[in-house]
């Protein structure tokens, strides 16, 4: 401390000293009355040859060069406690001049430091300690609570999920989230049981054909063989048909080709599949008529795009008969796509619109056309995946299929 006070001391005698107004004793004397009287918590002594006090803010001292220091009688403290003035001396041509400090204010200042630091050291010692507490135990019951809903979950209720306060908070969005996984791994569980089950049932006819087929009877001729053969093959064929399709609904509903999205020309893609379909239509005197809005850009899988309507299309030439009319539009609608299939065939029954949607479901009067009931759950997978909405409507006579795309912006409707 001692130590501070000298040193903020000499600094204060260089000023006054190098100061241009100290080049005469009348230049350092109205220096010094100006410092005196402005004094920030200096003490000034400038005096005459003769002991009397030119400028300052204390009585005329005893001219003693360098270091000293006497008690203050003004600042006493404590009884223990006295507080004291300290200063440095010098002569300027035969004249004292002393600056100095009360170690009374240094220690009111070191005091009033060390209160500050010590009160803010306890208030935030405190506030870490009761916070660290609230944290901790709210922590500690939200970890509490995941781990007890997962072993519910691992001991099979899939169905269990963790507790929301619906405080908006980090703990809230972690079980969001883990909520959210937990369903998706709900849908994809059932999805998976159900598929097994479809499967198990739906291939045992197919495979029984085959089997029947390949009973030869004894007397065959090679002709008759060879035609067994070809039929045989065939059978096989629509089985491995009927297994891509399945891997590819599951591949589908897990949302793994989301990675596949682009910018698509989606007007273009529907010309597209219109004009494959158009020979097949001619071949069974249908009417294929597109009405098509151009411009239209969406976000999507283009080959799945084209695997959904190639299915709508086939269906509605497929199930409708001889000389049936089939419209394919796709309107613009504000900021959506309205892409419809329409024919004017036997429809879907309203009760069994949802059910045609399901694997493996057909009508019973569709038993003899070819096919294996995919087509429509395939469509409808490929429809959640581009978060389009799909619809089988009447078309008064006949099946309208209405999907729903999301266009993307910046895309001002062409004049037409
Ligand atoms: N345009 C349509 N008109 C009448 N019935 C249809 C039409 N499209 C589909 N269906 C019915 O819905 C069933 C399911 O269709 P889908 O899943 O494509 O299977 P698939 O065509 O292989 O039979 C069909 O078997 C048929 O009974
Ligand atoms: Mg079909």
């Amino acid at each position: 401390m001692r130590h501070q006070i000298d040193d903020s001391v000499s600094n204060e005698i260089n000023e006054i000293v190098t100061s241009p107004m100290s080049a005469t004793p009348r230049g350092i004397t109205s220096l010094v009355g100006d410092m005196s009287r402005h004094a920030s918590g200096f003490y000034y002594v400038w005096q005459d040859t003769d002991g009397r006090l030119l400028a300052g803010n204390l009585p005329a001292l005893q001219p003693q060069v360098g270091i000293r220091e006497w008690s203050d009688e003004h600042h006493h403290r404590a009884a223990d406690e006295m507080s004291a003035i300290r200063g440095r001396g010098i002569t300027i041509s035969g004249r004292y001049l002393f600056v100095g400090w009360s170690t009374h204010q240094l220690l009111e200042m070191s005091e009033f430091v060390t209160a500050a630091f010590g009160w803010g050291f306890v208030a935030s010692l405190l506030l870490a300690l009761s916070g660290g507490a609230v944290m901790s135990t709210r922590l500690m019951r939200k970890i509490e609570d995941i781990s007890e809903t997962s072993r519910i979950i691992v001991n099979g209720d899939l169905r269990q999920r963790v507790s929301v306060q619906a405080n908006g908070d980090e703990f809230d969005r972690l079980a969001l989230s883990i909520n959210a996984m937990l369903d998706r791994i709900e849908t994809l569980m059932n999805g998976l049981r159900e598929m097994t089950t479809d499967i198990a049932h739906d291939l045992r006819t197919p495979l029984t054909r085959l089997r029947n087929r390949l009973e030869v009877r004894d007397q065959v001729t090679e002709p008759q063989l060879h035609q067994v053969l070809a039929d045989a093959r065939q059978d096989i064929d629509g089985i491995l048909e009927i297994f891509s399709a399945l891997v590819r609904i599951a591949q589908i509903e897990s949302g793994g080709r989301k990675s596949r999205f682009a910018t698509i020309d989606f007007d273009e893609l529907l010309d597209t599949v219109v004009e494959v379909y158009r020979p097949s239509a001619e071949e069974r005197h249908q009417k294929l008529i597109a009405g098509i809005d151009p411009r239209l850009a969406i976000t999507g899988d283009k080959e799945l795009l084209t695997q959904m309507f190639a299915n709508l299309l086939e269906n509605a030439l497929r199930h409708t008969p001889h000389g049936a009319s089939i419209h394919l539009t796709a309107r613009r609608e504000g900021s959506q796509v309205v892409v419809a299939i329409a024919d004017d065939g036997p429809g879907i029954p309203e009760d069994m619109r949802s059910k045609v949607l399901q694997r493996f479901f057909r009508l019973e009067r569709s038993r003899t056309t070819p096919g294996s009931g995919l087509g429509l759950s395939l469509a409808a997978a490929i429809a959640t995946l581009h978060d389009a909405t799909l619809q089988l409507l009447d078309n008064a006579p006949g099946l309208r299929v209405e999907l729903r795309f999301a266009l993307l912006a910046n895309q001002p409707p062409q004049p037409r």
